[in-house]
């Protein structure tokens, strides 16, 4: 996902602008750029790859000027080039884009035979060429900019500076966030509270089709017609966390070592630890009077669903349809109006779970939102709002959010089966008393198995596949274990479910390939074993983690066992998540690859 950041200052901007990208480099990105105003001249300096090298070119041509844009690309039109790098430039316009302009092609076709030329594959150079045109044709930056939007489709964020209008910053967003930072006697613009956080936290943010006039003395924002409106300014909380990596040597492993201070964190938020309940004020949908429950996110938001799928079906006898956000708005499921949806989501900002958001939103569903970003946009456009309290995630791989969104959606699943009468008191006492042990547990483990997890990874990082299996929730636990592993280490992995290996999986089992077993003393624990006695059977090396009773239980030979606390099946897939992380973590590092911020990857997909 692009980063995008505009300050109106009162002295030289280029510096600020591109430590503010330095807070935005956890989105993901390929190049860079900065463009400013001096004395009635844009000028502009941008560079491939890392911020260093457009820090570089900086240091050798600074550039001065007191507002400008910035801009880091994750490139979705055009190589990620320097031609292609945000701010695009045509005759005294420039432009910094987030998002897919959907009519580029045929704006594009219309300005070249209009006699255009232009100088990148981007979409967003149409931009830049549309506003240049509308200002030859005479019309004022602000109806230039207003026509433009007009014209436009597509998903944008935008940032613009006009050559003659040294004072003025103007913006428009539809889709990707953008967020305007108030200053003293200087004004602030970027995708999101962290890149502001060291000039403000009095932040607005912008609603789709808004766009924004910012000068020194404040800003002006207008609806898509270009009548007036207010937005409401708030606090940010995001300079609380102004986001460093301690004593880490990366951000994923930092929020990995987080997760019992965050958990316990959100537990505080659900659950009532004196009367061992649920806090009935956290439920803000009524689950006594829901019929089934639709559950869609993407990666490993959606993986966290499919845990919560197991928890709604067997605590709330809750029929749960759940499929990733990209497939499940097109497949037209046939919906009752007593059902409700609940979107999983840590940026708040992924399309395509934003897009089945406002599917079942038209099929009048009642919305749930699990966000970590109170103020996103998929929590903004749902009814009930379930925060995940896990703070800023930085690193691309999601560890904490993921850990905490299965601990709202356990806690949600035990609350509905209150509200629906399917478990008892006791049971409620029950489930709660685990989930509030689950910090010191996490502690404990995460103190113990770091050494095992390190020297199992130095092994993994020499093979080119791997298969994790689990059945229940270990399932999906199987398969987030796979994803984690494949997004930071580039090394291929599969998640399946254990009772599947029979049906194809088993012909790649040979000694090269390790099978990562997931499987807790629980009433699949037989059966798995049996699968791991077939992978034994085949010369196939297997990794077990499992609890104190199942390595007890389980005589086989493996290449190595992690065994965890003995834990209810409730908190099971939070702690055996721990050395998955671990092991992709420390896998990870071992090939030497960008951990935070792994190739092709961005923390948030804000296009479809
Ligand atoms: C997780 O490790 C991945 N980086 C990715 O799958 C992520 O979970 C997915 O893109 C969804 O993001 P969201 O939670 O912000 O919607």
């Amino acid at each position: 996902m692009c980063g995008i950041v505009g300050i109106v200052g009162d002295r030289p901007v280029a510096e600020r602008l591109v430590d503010a990208l330095k807070r935005l480099e956890y989105r993901g990105y390929d190049s860079a750029g900065v463009a400013t105003i001096r004395d009635g001249k844009l000028e502009r300096r941008r560079a491939e790859g890392k911020l260093f090298n457009l820090e570089t070119k900086l240091h050798a041509e600074p550039l001065a000027g007191d507002i400008g844009i910035a801009h880091t690309r994750w490139a979705t039109h055009g190589a990620p080039t320097e031609t292609n790098a945000h701010p695009h430039f045509t005759d005294g316009v420039a432009v910094v884009h987030n998002g897919i302009i959907e009519n580029f092609s045929e704006i594009k076709d219309e300005l070249i035979a209009a006699g255009a030329s232009f100088s990148t594959q981007t979409d967003t150079e149409v931009v830049a060429q549309l506003l240049a045109r509308y200002r030859r044709d005479g019309m004022e930056p602000r109806q230039a900019m207003q026509t433009m939007l007009q014209r436009v489709t597509g998903a944008y964020a935008l940032a613009v500076l006009f050559h003659d209008l040294p004072d003025t910053i103007m913006a428009a967003r539809s889709g990707p966030p953008l967020a305007v930072g108030y200053g003293k006697g200087e004004m602030f613009l970027g995708s999101d509270a962290i890149a502001l956080a060291p000039f403000t936290n009095e932040i607005t943010y912008l609603i789709d089709g808004d766009w924004a006039i910012l000068d020194r003395k404040g800003v002006a924002i207008f609806d898509h017609d270009g009548n007036r409106v207010e937005r409401p300014k708030q606090v940010s909380v995001a300079a609380a966390y102004m986001v460093d990596k301690g004593n880490h040597r990366h951000f994923m492993e930092k929020e990995i070592y987080q997760q019992p201070e965050v958990i316990s964190h959100a537990l505080g938020h659900y659950v009532d630890l004196i009367e061992n309940r649920i806090n009935t004020n956290a439920l803000a949908i009524d689950f006594a009077s829901v019929q089934s429950l639709a559950l869609s996110a993407c990666g490993t938001a959606y993986l966290a669903g499919l845990v919560g799928k197991y928890w709604f079906e067997r605590y709330a006898r809750l029929p749960v349809e759940a499929d990733v956000a990209s497939e499940f708005r097109y497949r037209d499921i046939p919906l009752s109006k007593n059902a409700a949806a609940l979107f999983i989501s840590q940026s708040g900002e992924t399309a395509d779970t934003l897009a089945s958001l406002r599917y079942c939103k038209d099929e009048g569903l009642k919305i749930g939102a699990v966000v970590n970003v109170r103020e996103s946009t998929i929590a903004r456009e749902s009814d009930a709002v379930f925060p995940i309290m896990a703070g800023p995630e930085i690193g691309v791989a999601s560890t904490k959010a993921f850990t905490c969104q299965l601990s709202v959606l356990a806690a949600l699943a035990i609350g509905a089966g209150r509200a629906r009468g399917t478990i008892s008191q006791l049971e409620e006492n029950r489930l709660v008393r685990h989930l509030a042990e689950m910090p010191r547990i996490m502690s404990k483990v995460l103190n113990t198995i770091q050494p095992k997890m390190e020297s199992l990874a130095r092994e993994l990082s020499k093979c080119s596949d791997v298969l994790y299996l689990g059945r229940g929730t270990s399932f999906p636990l199987a398969m987030e274990g796979a994803l984690k592993l494949k997004e930071i280490s580039y090394i291929h992995a599969e998640g399946y479910a254990a009772g599947e290996l029979k049906h194809g999986p088993i012909a790649l089992i040979d000694e090269n390939m390790p099978v990562i077993v997931i499987a807790p003393h629980d009433r699949f624990f037989e059966k798995t074993v049996s699968n791991m006695q077939e992978v034994a059977a085949r010369g196939g090396r297997i990794i077990f983690i499992t609890d104190e009773k199942g390595a007890a239980a389980s005589k086989l030979e493996t290449m190595s066992t992690i065994v965890l606390p003995n834990v209810d099946e409730i908190i099971a897939p939070m702690i055996f998540s721990l050395p998955i992380q671990l092991l992709a973590y420390h896998t990870a590092v071992f090939m030497g690859t960008d951990v935070d911020q792994p190739r092709n990857l961005a923390k948030s997909v804000t296009v479809e």
